[in-house]
């Protein structure tokens, strides 16, 4: 069977429990065993106990019955905990898995794929994987056991009775497989419509003021509403198919017990069966036809588990576009003699997004010196942010190489390249951590001093005293309570307190006021002392501290120099000037 193939997928995740899982076999086996055995308990206090008429035997009948019952219900104890035991561990190594190879993924994979969907798949998949390895495997183990050994011991005490609970078997089960494939089709669609449900929940509420300002409310809450609506009506048919379901069943099946009871009840009569025969007999045919129901029912379940861990062993199995180089990164002394190479190269890079038919960069060629401060300009789209990812190795260049210190960067390990640079992105991304916990990111063993330093030299440190908990106080998620240009002073700190020496920005002006602009400036101004810069530069201020100006266009360098220069040199730089600059 298909479902088969996959769930043994997840075998390199069961086989370290090899221990636990032959004690959950013995414990299963053991509980299904002595569970199969009470029917021999049913029949003996039957015969000997109520049957012989005497009182001692049926004390002792029953003492023998409980002690039975004792052993099973140890036996399940341990059955119970040792397979959810391993249902959980399970799933959490394959959590763990997935995510720590999730966040080493090259970013374009979270561009190709849906962030949402990824994260169902963390949570709803594992959470189902979770509850199929906990329980449903085990329910499907222990009513297989006791579906063989039921029906074995059901021959064993009567055959021609046997025959008739076989042959209503088949009626039992073809309403059950009918209407229980109805019933899952359908609670899988209840599934999908209630995931939709949650979904535009989450992102109403998200943009909650967006979504009061376009006075969207009313439209939202009737769009909410037909979603339920849409979800009720389809758990309306799920439940009565269940619910014929049940009909059928509790009717077929007391149906052919009361035919058994007849044929055995009257065998009893003439004496060619005993009265606790019937009654074990009777024991074995239930057992038998529950465990046929719990197999069938489980059966739904282990095939969407079977979906759920191969959408899983694909995300764990999702190549790296990205790989780290292995060199470590030669002395930073080294470097500096390397001094005519550069500090930062670009050689004829070419790259192109693959979800683009243009390329983003066109044959780049740039050195940058080391202590250098270098502004890159150009309109919207020139490819100013692309040239800073690329160095951060979040793409990889199509042609050309890039090295720092003379080394390309693909040849160096990701975790060395990345010590290099510090990156304070346009838009400041905060965590839903505390101040200190946002400054100290990149540096978690920073102490409480460091952070306030780094705050200071990057004029934070006023407005955070002035948060209700100081730097304690939690930001939200993304930041929320905090302004624009405060977002993006925090983010300065942590970019001070990484305190690398090559430092990438992309300067955003247009959140800022002149004050918040003029503290946010200074900070700057402190974080580039001492370090070699690539600033995609927004403010005049910048472009006029810079030791060079690059003018980039469609992905290409055209022109560079200094302000002065290239007013002269570069219209382009001079239309720029003028509309972003605000200079003539
Ligand atoms: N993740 C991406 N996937 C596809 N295309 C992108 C992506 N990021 C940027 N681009 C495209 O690449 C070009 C350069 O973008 P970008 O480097 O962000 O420009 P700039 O920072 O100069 O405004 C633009 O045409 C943009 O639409
Ligand atoms: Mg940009």
């Amino acid at each position: 069977m298909s479902q088969q193939a996959s769930l043994t997928k997840l075998l390199p995740f069961i086989r370290p429990y090899k221990i636990q899982i032959g004690l959950a076999l013995f414990a299963l086996v053991f509980t299904s065993g002595v569970m199969l055995s009470l029917g021999q308990g049913v029949s003996y206090l039957i015969d000997q106990g109520i049957a012989s008429g005497s009182r001692d035997a049926l004390r002792y009948s029953i003492l023998f019955f409980l002690l039975l019952v004792a052993l099973v219900a140890i036996g399940s104890f341990f059955r119970f905990y040792l397979v959810s035991w391993i249902g959980e561990k399970v799933v959490a190594d394959l959590r763990k898995a997935v995510f720590s190879h999730l966040i080493h993924l090259h970013p374009a994979f979270f561009e190709e794929q849906k962030s949402g969907e990824i994260q169902s798949r963390i949570t709803t998949d594992t959470t189902l994987l979770q509850s199929v390895i906990g329980s449903s495997i085990s329910i499907a183990l222990r009513n297989s056991i006791m579906l063989v050994g039921g029906t074995v011991l059901l021959f064993i005490t009567n055959a021609k009775l046997t025959l008739i609970v076989l042959l209503s078997v088949p009626l039992v089960i073809a309403p059950i497989l009918f209407f229980g494939r109805r019933v899952r089709a359908l609670s899988k669609t209840t599934q999908d419509e209630i995931a939709k449900v949650g979904g535009h929940v989450g992102e109403s509420l998200r943009h909650i003021k967006v979504v009061q300002s376009l006075n969207q409310q009313q439209n939202d809450s009737k769009l909410f509403n037909n979603m339920v609506d849409q979800a009720f009506f389809v758990s309306v048919q799920r439940i009565r198919q269940r619910a014929f379901l049940s009909v059928v069943v509790i009717t077929l099946s007391m149906s052919a017990i009361g035919v058994m009871l007849w044929v055995g009840g009257n065998d009893v009569m003439q004496g060619r069966i005993s009265a606790g025969d019937l009654g074990g007999f009777l024991f074995y045919a239930i057992i038998v036809a529950v465990a046929v129901a719990a197999i069938s029912e489980v059966m739904g379940e282990l095939q969407r588990a079977a979906g759920a861990a191969e959408r899983l062993i694909e995300l764990l199995n999702t190549p790296n576009k990205i790989l780290s180089g292995a060199d470590a990164l030669p002395p930073i002394e080294e470097a500096e003699s390397a001094d005519s190479h550069g500090v930062i190269r670009f050689e004829q890079v070419v790259f192109q997004y693959s979800s683009r038919d243009k390329a983003a960069i066109n044959d780049v060629n740039l050195t940058i010196q080391q202590g250098e401060r270098v502004a890159l300009v150009g309109p919207s789209g020139a490819g100013k942010s692309t040239l800073l990812e690329l160095l951060l190795r979040f793409y990889d260049v199509d042609m050309g190489r890039i090295c720092i210190y003379n080394k390309n960067i693909k040849d160096m390990a990701l975790e060395t390249l990345r010590s290099q640079l510090a990156i304070v992105p346009q838009q400041p991304v905060l965590f839903d951590m505390t101040v200190a916990q946002n400054i100290a990111y990149a540096k978690p063993e920073a102490t409480q001093a460091e952070i306030e330093n780094a705050a200071q030299a990057a004029h934070a440190d006023e407005f955070i005293q002035q948060l209700p908990d100081g730097y304690d106080s939690d930001l939200g998620e993304n930041g929320v309570r905090l302004s624009g240009g405060q977002q993006q002073r925090i983010a300065i700190a942590r970019a001070i307190l990484k305190d690398a020496p090559i430092l990438l920005l992309d300067e955003a002006t247009s959140a800022l006021d002149a004050q918040s602009e003029h503290h946010v400036q200074q900070a700057l101004e402190h974080l580039m002392q001492g370090r070699t810069s690539l600033i995609i530069a927004h403010r005049l201020a910048t472009v006029l501290n810079a030791d060079r100006i690059i003018v980039m266009d469609q992905g290409n360098l055209v022109a560079q120099g200094t302000h002065a220069q290239l007013l002269n040199t570069s219209p382009l730089y001079a239309k720029l000037a003028q509309l972003q600059f605000h200079t003539t």
